[in-house]
């Protein structure tokens, strides 16, 4: 199976985007993440699946850990947190009750660890939600390898 085939046929399927942020060696660490789901409402469940070879894998690891979803306008931070460091950039860390988040974001989950399973040559990371918060905005929105915005639908046929 031709891989990069596949990732691009995966990339069809229009995503938001967050950062998994979560307490590092000495300082918080963050890692760009679109793999994010929500498993499950009682108990509330959601699922990250996290590169074997990233660095944040032993970070998150029996360790809590915040899904922080990005608003359209932040695609500097997406991509300050995919491993092209925006050097200009200034993240605005919050300490949160289980471990840092960013500030600004359209909303975020603090996950005490729950489960991690077999992802082939990811982890699949199961956090139970222990705080969350939203606000109203635009969400920032990745599809076939770009960062891009919702369309705004124009008129509606009448139902
Ligand atoms: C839009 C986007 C989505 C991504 N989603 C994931 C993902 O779901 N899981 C993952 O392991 N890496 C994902 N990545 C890649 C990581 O963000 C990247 O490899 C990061 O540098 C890993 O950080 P770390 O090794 O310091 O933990 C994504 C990158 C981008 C740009």
């Amino acid at each position: 199976m031709d891989s990069r085939e596949l990732r691009n046929a995966l990339g069809r399927f229009a995503t938001g985007v967050t950062v998994v942020t979560c307490r590092g060696e000495d300082r918080p660490h963050g890692l760009t993440v679109n793999s994010f789901t929500s498993v499950s409402l009682d108990p509330p469940l959601v699922l990250v699946s996290i590169d074997r070879r990233a660095n944040a894998v032993p970070y998150l690891t029996g360790r809590p850990f915040a899904v922080n979803i990005l608003a359209a306008g932040q695609e500097d931070l997406a991509w300050h947190f995919a491993g092209r460091a925006q050097p200009d950039l200034e993240v605005a860390w919050v300490e949160g009750r289980l471990c840092p988040r960013l500030a600004h974001s359209l909303a975020y989950f603090e996950c005490s660890p729950w489960r991690a399973y077999d992802g082939g040559d990811h982890v699949l990371f199961l956090g139970r939600v222990e705080e969350f918060a939203y606000g109203q905005g635009e969400p920032l929105v990745f599809y076939a390898s770009r960062m891009t915005r919702l369309v705004p639908p124009g008129p509606q046929p009448e139902r």
